[in-house]
Protein backbone atom coordinates (compact mmCIF):
# COMPACT_ATOMS: atom_id res chain seq x y z
CA UNK A 1 0.00 0.00 0.00
CA UNK A 2 1.53 3.68 -0.99
CA UNK A 3 1.77 6.10 1.30
CA UNK A 4 -0.86 9.04 0.52
CA UNK A 5 1.38 11.53 0.23
CA UNK A 6 3.07 9.48 -2.45
CA UNK A 7 0.29 9.11 -4.58
CA UNK A 8 -0.05 12.55 -4.73
CA UNK A 9 3.19 13.29 -5.67
CA UNK A 10 4.00 10.70 -8.31
CA UNK A 11 0.53 10.75 -9.86
CA UNK A 12 1.11 11.97 -13.43
CA UNK A 13 -0.91 11.88 -17.06
CA UNK A 14 -0.86 9.63 -19.03
CA UNK A 15 -1.14 10.21 -22.51
CA UNK A 16 -1.02 6.44 -24.50
CA UNK A 17 -2.39 3.90 -22.70
CA UNK A 18 -2.09 0.01 -23.37
CA UNK A 19 -5.12 -0.84 -25.62
CA UNK A 20 -4.91 -4.49 -25.06
CA UNK A 21 -4.52 -4.47 -21.42
CA UNK A 22 -8.15 -3.77 -20.19
CA UNK A 23 -8.88 -2.16 -16.35
CA UNK A 24 -9.64 -5.57 -14.21
CA UNK A 25 -13.35 -4.97 -12.95
CA UNK A 26 -12.12 -5.16 -9.08
CA UNK A 27 -10.43 -1.79 -9.91
CA UNK A 28 -13.22 -0.23 -11.82
CA UNK A 29 -15.55 -0.83 -9.07
CA UNK A 30 -12.50 0.36 -6.19
CA UNK A 31 -12.10 3.62 -8.65
CA UNK A 32 -16.33 4.48 -8.90
CA UNK A 33 -16.87 3.54 -4.98
CA UNK A 34 -13.51 6.23 -3.93
CA UNK A 35 -15.69 8.63 -6.31
CA UNK A 36 -18.86 8.28 -4.46
CA UNK A 37 -16.92 8.82 -1.25
CA UNK A 38 -16.25 12.35 -2.37
CA UNK A 39 -17.79 14.73 -0.37
CA UNK A 40 -21.16 16.70 -1.86
CA UNK A 41 -22.98 19.64 -1.35
CA UNK A 42 -26.07 18.51 0.79
CA UNK A 43 -24.73 14.90 0.47
CA UNK A 44 -26.23 14.88 -2.61
CA UNK A 45 -24.29 13.88 -4.57
CA UNK A 46 -25.29 15.72 -7.91
CA UNK A 47 -23.16 14.24 -10.32
CA UNK A 48 -23.44 11.05 -12.60
CA UNK A 49 -20.30 8.60 -13.86
CA UNK A 50 -20.89 6.78 -17.34
CA UNK A 51 -18.50 4.00 -17.89
CA UNK A 52 -17.80 3.91 -21.61
CA UNK A 53 -15.44 0.70 -22.81
CA UNK A 54 -16.88 0.39 -26.23
CA UNK A 55 -14.48 1.43 -28.64
CA UNK A 56 -16.65 2.65 -31.13
CA UNK A 57 -17.63 4.82 -28.01
CA UNK A 58 -14.05 5.67 -26.71
CA UNK A 59 -13.67 6.79 -30.51
CA UNK A 60 -16.77 9.41 -30.22
CA UNK A 61 -15.17 10.24 -27.28
CA UNK A 62 -11.79 10.90 -29.02
CA UNK A 63 -13.32 12.93 -31.71
CA UNK A 64 -15.68 15.03 -29.20
CA UNK A 65 -12.16 16.00 -27.86
CA UNK A 66 -11.12 17.40 -30.95
CA UNK A 67 -8.89 14.17 -31.66
CA UNK A 68 -6.95 13.96 -28.75
CA UNK A 69 -4.61 10.59 -29.62
CA UNK A 70 -4.69 10.07 -25.66
CA UNK A 71 -8.43 8.93 -25.29
CA UNK A 72 -8.55 7.09 -28.82
CA UNK A 73 -5.77 4.90 -26.81
CA UNK A 74 -7.78 4.47 -23.38
CA UNK A 75 -9.31 0.81 -22.56
CA UNK A 76 -11.68 2.93 -20.24
CA UNK A 77 -13.07 6.25 -20.03
CA UNK A 78 -15.34 7.69 -16.96
CA UNK A 79 -17.34 10.23 -17.91
CA UNK A 80 -18.06 12.79 -15.12
CA UNK A 81 -21.41 14.53 -15.63
CA UNK A 82 -23.12 17.27 -13.49
CA UNK A 83 -26.71 17.12 -12.18
CA UNK A 84 -27.92 20.48 -11.96
CA UNK A 85 -31.66 19.47 -11.52
CA UNK A 86 -30.70 17.67 -8.50
CA UNK A 87 -28.47 20.42 -6.29
CA UNK A 88 -31.11 23.01 -7.56
CA UNK A 89 -33.63 21.18 -5.61
CA UNK A 90 -31.91 21.27 -2.07
CA UNK A 91 -29.76 24.77 -3.13
CA UNK A 92 -31.70 26.88 -5.36
CA UNK A 93 -29.23 29.29 -8.10
CA UNK A 94 -25.98 28.22 -5.94
CA UNK A 95 -26.90 24.34 -6.56
CA UNK A 96 -26.86 24.71 -9.94
CA UNK A 97 -24.40 26.93 -10.66
CA UNK A 98 -21.87 26.10 -8.47
CA UNK A 99 -22.36 22.76 -6.44
CA UNK A 100 -23.33 20.54 -8.86
CA UNK A 101 -20.24 21.39 -10.70
CA UNK A 102 -18.36 20.92 -7.48
CA UNK A 103 -19.49 17.81 -6.44
CA UNK A 104 -18.80 16.36 -10.06
CA UNK A 105 -15.21 17.64 -10.40
CA UNK A 106 -14.73 16.82 -6.60
CA UNK A 107 -15.40 12.84 -7.77
CA UNK A 108 -13.52 13.24 -10.71
CA UNK A 109 -10.37 14.06 -8.47
CA UNK A 110 -11.02 11.18 -5.75
CA UNK A 111 -11.18 9.15 -9.01
CA UNK A 112 -7.96 9.66 -10.32
CA UNK A 113 -6.32 9.47 -6.96
CA UNK A 114 -8.02 6.19 -6.43
CA UNK A 115 -6.63 4.98 -9.97
CA UNK A 116 -3.19 5.93 -8.94
CA UNK A 117 -3.41 4.05 -5.74
CA UNK A 118 -4.48 1.26 -7.87
CA UNK A 119 -1.73 1.30 -10.40
CA UNK A 120 -3.27 2.31 -12.90
CA UNK A 121 -2.73 5.55 -15.78
CA UNK A 122 -4.91 8.43 -15.58
CA UNK A 123 -5.75 11.20 -17.89
CA UNK A 124 -8.26 13.89 -16.90
CA UNK A 125 -9.73 15.39 -20.40
CA UNK A 126 -11.72 18.57 -19.96
CA UNK A 127 -11.28 19.91 -23.36
CA UNK A 128 -14.29 18.61 -25.49
CA UNK A 129 -17.42 19.71 -27.16
CA UNK A 130 -19.94 18.72 -24.68
CA UNK A 131 -22.88 18.72 -26.89
CA UNK A 132 -20.38 16.23 -29.03
CA UNK A 133 -20.04 14.12 -25.70
CA UNK A 134 -23.80 14.43 -24.96
CA UNK A 135 -25.12 13.30 -28.41
CA UNK A 136 -22.46 10.22 -28.59
CA UNK A 137 -23.23 8.78 -25.62
CA UNK A 138 -27.52 9.91 -25.76
CA UNK A 139 -26.65 11.16 -22.21
CA UNK A 140 -30.21 11.85 -20.60
CA UNK A 141 -30.38 15.85 -21.17
CA UNK A 142 -29.98 16.71 -17.34
CA UNK A 143 -26.89 15.42 -16.99
CA UNK A 144 -24.07 17.53 -18.23
CA UNK A 145 -20.38 16.19 -18.93
CA UNK A 146 -17.89 18.28 -17.25
CA UNK A 147 -15.11 15.51 -17.24
CA UNK A 148 -13.68 12.70 -19.14
CA UNK A 149 -11.23 10.59 -17.21
CA UNK A 150 -9.21 8.12 -19.11
CA UNK A 151 -8.03 5.06 -17.53
CA UNK A 152 -5.66 2.56 -18.41
CA UNK A 153 -2.17 0.84 -18.13
CA UNK A 154 0.36 3.23 -19.74
CA UNK A 155 2.43 2.79 -22.53
CA UNK A 156 4.86 5.70 -21.90
CA UNK A 157 6.77 7.08 -19.28
CA UNK A 158 4.58 10.12 -17.79
CA UNK A 159 6.32 13.69 -18.40
CA UNK A 160 6.91 15.31 -15.04
CA UNK A 161 5.46 18.24 -14.68
CA UNK A 162 6.10 21.13 -11.74
CA UNK A 163 4.43 22.81 -9.97
CA UNK A 164 4.60 26.53 -8.99
CA UNK A 165 5.64 27.85 -5.50
CA UNK A 166 3.63 27.80 -2.54
CA UNK A 167 4.57 31.44 -1.96
CA UNK A 168 3.31 32.04 -5.08
CA UNK A 169 -0.14 29.91 -4.72
CA UNK A 170 -1.02 30.72 -0.82
CA UNK A 171 -1.96 33.58 0.71
CA UNK A 172 -2.72 34.52 4.28
CA UNK A 173 -4.90 36.71 5.64
CA UNK A 174 -5.03 38.76 8.03
CA UNK A 175 -7.48 41.42 9.73
CA UNK A 176 -5.33 44.20 7.22
CA UNK A 177 -6.03 41.35 4.00
CA UNK A 178 -4.41 39.30 2.27
CA UNK A 179 -0.42 38.84 2.03
CA UNK A 180 2.37 36.60 1.03
CA UNK A 181 3.85 35.84 4.62
CA UNK A 182 2.08 34.12 7.68
CA UNK A 183 0.90 36.49 9.70
C1 LIG B 1 -9.69 20.62 -15.68
C2 LIG B 1 -8.60 19.90 -16.41
C3 LIG B 1 -8.68 19.77 -17.80
C4 LIG B 1 -7.68 19.07 -18.49
N1 LIG B 1 -7.83 18.85 -19.84
C5 LIG B 1 -6.90 18.15 -20.51
C6 LIG B 1 -7.08 17.83 -21.89
O1 LIG B 1 -8.10 18.12 -22.49
N2 LIG B 1 -6.08 17.15 -22.50
C7 LIG B 1 -4.92 16.76 -21.86
O2 LIG B 1 -4.04 16.15 -22.49
N3 LIG B 1 -4.75 17.03 -20.54
C8 LIG B 1 -5.71 17.69 -19.86
N4 LIG B 1 -5.57 17.91 -18.50
C9 LIG B 1 -4.36 17.41 -17.81
C10 LIG B 1 -3.42 18.54 -17.49
O3 LIG B 1 -2.85 19.04 -18.67
C11 LIG B 1 -2.35 18.04 -16.51
O4 LIG B 1 -2.96 17.56 -15.35
C12 LIG B 1 -1.35 19.14 -16.14
O5 LIG B 1 -0.59 19.52 -17.26
C13 LIG B 1 -0.39 18.70 -15.03
O6 LIG B 1 0.28 17.52 -15.44
P1 LIG B 1 0.22 16.20 -14.56
O7 LIG B 1 -1.20 15.73 -14.54
O8 LIG B 1 1.11 15.24 -15.29
O9 LIG B 1 0.72 16.54 -13.20
C14 LIG B 1 -6.56 18.56 -17.79
C15 LIG B 1 -6.51 18.67 -16.40
C16 LIG B 1 -7.53 19.29 -15.72
C17 LIG B 1 -7.49 19.34 -14.20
Amino acid sequence: MQDFFEILRHRHSIHRFQQDWPVEREKLMAVLEAACAAPSAGDLQSYRIVVVEEAALIQRLQEASGGQEAVGTAPLALVFCTNQTRAEKTFGERGRKLFALQDATIATAYAQLAASASGLGSLWVGMFESEAVHAGLKLPHEYEPIAILCLGYPAERPQLTSRRKLKEMVLYATTDGVGSEAG
